[in-house]
């Protein structure tokens, strides 16, 4: 039995166990990957000032983010192919941040539909809108989040271009993969995987495929960015999505400060500090080192969330203490869903929950909106 105590066990578990296309998929970022490594090189720079003396017996992790009660501030990011990690993983994904009582967000290009995943949960569940050159199909793609009762719209701004990640092209990344001779072998080390690929009927993009026009198939993420993405996006379409959708809007890619003021003027709930977990601009700087710059242009104007480079509690109190309402994890959980599987988003979750409770405890926090700088040693 492996022993399974921090969030770098659930990853070397999906290495072992998952496809090595899929697992490589997930532990990308683009180019030299800088990006990428900074995102948890810079958590790891931030000392945290231990407290005593103070009375910790009534502490708490649930918070708020966009209005909605979260049992920590930790919603799952959207994340595509999940459904490759595992068999039916959206499900199984939703289904654990459902019970747990986070928020689990549903990226465009998964591969259970949103009408599947509605089908398969009972409680609202946030969808992620990649903004295609089809106006129309995202005009339907809106409605069809609202009509399955998603609570929040998470509208990606920084993929108009897709960056290239080395392994997606050495991988010939395709979901589901073809099955060559190297992809035959590999696929034969993983049996749990492929049992249940094999049972499962969800292996292609079920939100696009038989519903963007002239989509009769869609095996590439890579093709499929090149022919779809919209590369006009502006801040201008805010507008009509807005009007379309007419709930909760969170804008997410955000990295500059000068950024911030049209999010505002977007008229967006919130906006979420990122650069795609590394995987877009390489050369940018981390999603930690930017955070306070967002948060103090903000002030009180916008909710500001993030994501990039979480992989403990101790990184959500760390980005919490700066000023974020919300944090996002990626990865972290996609480890534990292509090690465990349901199970495993599960342990993910447990082990973040209680990082951040010993970590809010020894610094001397009870509640997750006591955090600000003064629990960082050096908060500059
Ligand atoms: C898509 O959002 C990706 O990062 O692969």
């Amino acid at each position: 039995m492996t022993v399974v105590a921090c969030i770098d066990d659930l990853r070397d578990l999906h290495r072992r166990r998952v496809p090595k296309m899929f697992y490589e998929y997930a532990e990308s970022g683009s180019w030299t990957e800088q990006t990428f490594r900074e995102n948890t090189d810079d958590f790891r720079r931030i000392r945290l000032r231990q407290r005593v003396g103070v009375d910790i017996t009534d502490r708490s992790t649930a918070s708020r983010m966009v209005g909605q009660d979260v049992a920590m501030p930790v919603a799952l990011a959207p994340v595509g192919l999940l459904g490759m990690q595992s068999a039916d993983g959206e499900i199984k994904t939703a289904r654990a941040a459902e019970a747990f009582g986070v928020p689990f967000t549903l990226s465009t290009m998964s591969i259970a539909s949103i009408e599947d995943v509605a089908a398969n949960t009972s409680s609202p569940f946030w969808f992620q809108l990649y903004v295609m050159r089809d106006r129309e199909f995202i005009g339907q793609l809106i409605d069809r989040a609202r009509s399955a009762g998603c609570s929040a719209l998470v509208l990606t701004m920084d993929l108009q271009v897709i960056g290239q990640r080395h392994h997606d092209i050495r991988n010939n990344l395709t979901a589901p993969p073809r099955l060559t001779f190297a992809n035959f072998v590999n696929i034969c080390t993983c049996p749990a995987w492929a049992l249940g690929m094999l049972r499962t009927r969800r292996r292609g993009f079920g939100n696009i495929i038989g519903h963007a026009k002239g989509v009769e198939s869609l095996d590439s993420l890579m093709k499929w960015s090149a022919e779809q993405l919209d590369r006009s996006l502006s801040w201008s379409d805010i507008d009509w999505i807005k009007d379309r959708w007419g709930g909760k809007l969170i804008v997410k890619g955000i990295l500059d400060p000068e950024d911030v003021e049209p999010a505002i003027r977007s008229g967006a709930d919130a906006l979420i500090v990122s650069n795609h977990g590394g995987r877009q601009l390489d050369g940018a700087p981390s999603s930690v080192r930017v955070l306070p710059s967002i948060v103090s242009e903000a002030g009180n104007r916008i909710e500001v969330h993030f994501d990039s480079g979480i992989r403990s509690g101790q990184d959500v109190l760390k980005a919490c203490a700066l000023g974020a309402t919300g944090t996002y994890i990626g990865r972290s959980f996609v480890y534990g869903l292509g090690a465990m599987g349901e199970a495993g988003v599960t342990k993910a979750l447990e082990i973040i929950r209680a990082e951040l409770d010993t970590t809010m405890a020894l610094c001397g926090v009870c509640r997750v909106g006591d955090l600000g700088p003064d629990v960082l040693l050096d908060p500059a």
